[in-house]
């Protein structure tokens, strides 16, 4: 049986990383040809991979002072001290965004967003649906439907062209999601919404330092969401951020997200307005803007690893690496590829995925087609939902899902691991191929196993 990726190739490949990255860990060690041709690991053979991954999130003790600073000094509320507005504008500087407000979380960022962006009971908001859960869910808070746009299988990214056709006229917003942290195509997303004079949200969640065309995801739309929760390359347990590029928009998402206190532009006549709290905590702040040298440092051997993958494992018939918009980088929160079955004798998706996992690398198939899942149907079956929308339109919606082929495509046939593996040695990373290279020479028993 042949293997696709022979041992010299796997070196050149490997040194050519290293020279590039100037990485001390990046040798290529004979560890990645320790199990070779041999059998897969579900087969009894030796997994390609043996110990564990980095853990994440990682702690630093360095960061304690600085934590313990606070805590001591009592003010761990944002109107009490002066963390979360210096994270602010260290994190807005990083982006080069003009503004930022931090928030509670990704979700909440949203939320406010959504509010700020006026989207209200009974419209409708353009959204990608290839997501993790709460894009969704935000909307749904507002008591508005999120309209799904289709999957492009090539870049996993909302498909441009196809959101004109979804918009309606209680169409209020469009948000598109920089999922795995691949940037959008956002120069025909925003031409879109120029011409229906839509707002742009971005759920830059996944996304942080992602650039698309010389600027970074959160500068391109209205506004930009983050999250901070703890799976995050920048995390705080729990935290988020809205970036924007006008001061009277950032102003409305300060004032609504703490319980509609008047702030900068938002004056109103002194009182409260409609808001409620989602504000970040000082604890929060001074563990993120600790993180900053770590996440531009990391995002860089993330990327230059992800290179490496998209290398070796493009060079295995039936796997096809994702496409990125022109001029794009993304920082791979996961890193995914598509699978063809047929390549591997019609080793189902679900089959390889157990395979991987068996040579020792954790591995899964990414978001499936969640709006299946009745957490629509329920919010669309609610008293609230049904006294916004008329029947038809809940049935046409409900249909609507159906024409989501793109979307399902990738639901079946995407693969990813995790962004800590890409942070591994390069002899680690190698061992990613070898196993990928691996199944694929032994797809025929596997597939009949
Ligand atoms: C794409 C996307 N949107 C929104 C969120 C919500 O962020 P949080 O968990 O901080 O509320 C996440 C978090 O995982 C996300 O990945």
């Amino acid at each position: 049986m042949k293997s696709y990726l022979t041992r010299r190739g796997f070196m050149q490949t490997a040194g050519a990383g290293a020279a590039v990255l100037g990485l001390s860990n990046s040798r290529p060690s004979a560890r990645a040809f320790a199990s070779g041709d041999g059998k897969p690991a579900l087969l009894g053979g030796t997994p390609a991979h043996k110990g564990g991954w980095l853990k994440w999130p990682q702690w630093r003790e360095d960061w304690e002072p600085e934590v313990l600073k606070v805590f001591r000094s009592g003010r761990w509320y944002r109107g009490s001290g002066k963390q979360v507005g210096e994270f602010e504008s260290a994190y807005a500087k990083l982006l080069g965004a003009r503004r930022c407000l931090a928030t509670a979380s990704g979700t909440t960022a949203l939320m406010v967003s959504l509010h700020v962006m006026e989207v209200d009971a009974g419209d409708e908001v353009i959204v990608s649906p290839y997501t993790f859960i709460a894009t969704y869910n935000a909307i749904l808070n507002a008591k508005a439907l999120p309209v799904f746009a289709d999957t492009d299988p090539a870049t996993l990214t909302i498909d441009p062209s196809t959101i004109e056709s979804r918009v309606t006229s209680r169409t209020r917003a469009v948000m598109p999601v920089h999922i795995y942290g691949m940037p959008c195509d956002m120069d025909p997303i925003n031409a879109v919404a120029a011409r229906h004079k839509l707002p742009v949200i971005e759920d830059a969640c996944q996304a942080w330092l992602a650039e698309y065309k010389g600027r970074k995801c959160g500068t391109l739309g209205d506004l930009g969401c983050f999250s901070f929760q703890e799976s995050k390359h920048i995390p705080s347990g729990e935290g988020g951020a809205i970036t924007g590029m006008r001061d009277e928009l950032v102003d409305k998402c300060a004032s609504f997200h703490d319980c509609g206190r008047p702030y900068g532009t938002v004056r109103g006549s002194g009182q409260f307005t409609r808001g409620n709290n989602y504000r970040m905590t000082q604890v929060q702040a001074v563990l993120l803007a600790q993180q900053f040298d770590k996440l531009v440092k990391e995002t860089e051997i993330r990327r230059a690893n992800a290179d490496h993958l998209s290398a070796g494992l493009g060079k295995i018939p039936g796997i096809t690496p994702v496409r990125l918009p022109e001029n794009s980088r993304a920082v791979w929160h996961l890193f995914p590829w598509r699978y063809d079955a047929q390549q591997f004798h019609g080793l189902p998706r679900e089959k390889f995925i157990r395979a991987l996992q068996a040579e020792g690398v954790p591995c899964s198939g990414g978001y499936h087609e969640q709006y299946y899942d009745g957490l629509i149907d329920e919010a669309i079956a609610s008293r609230g939902f049904k006294r916004l929308f008329n029947a038809e339109r809940l049935k046409a919606y409900r249909g609507s899902f159906q024409e989501l082929k793109g979307n399902r495509q990738v639901c079946e046939t995407t693969v990813a691991i995790t962004q800590n593996l890409l942070l591994a040695e390069r002899g680690d990373l190698d061992q990613i191929i070898e196993a990928v290279a691996k199944i694929h020479t032994h797809s025929a028993a596997l597939a009949g196993s």
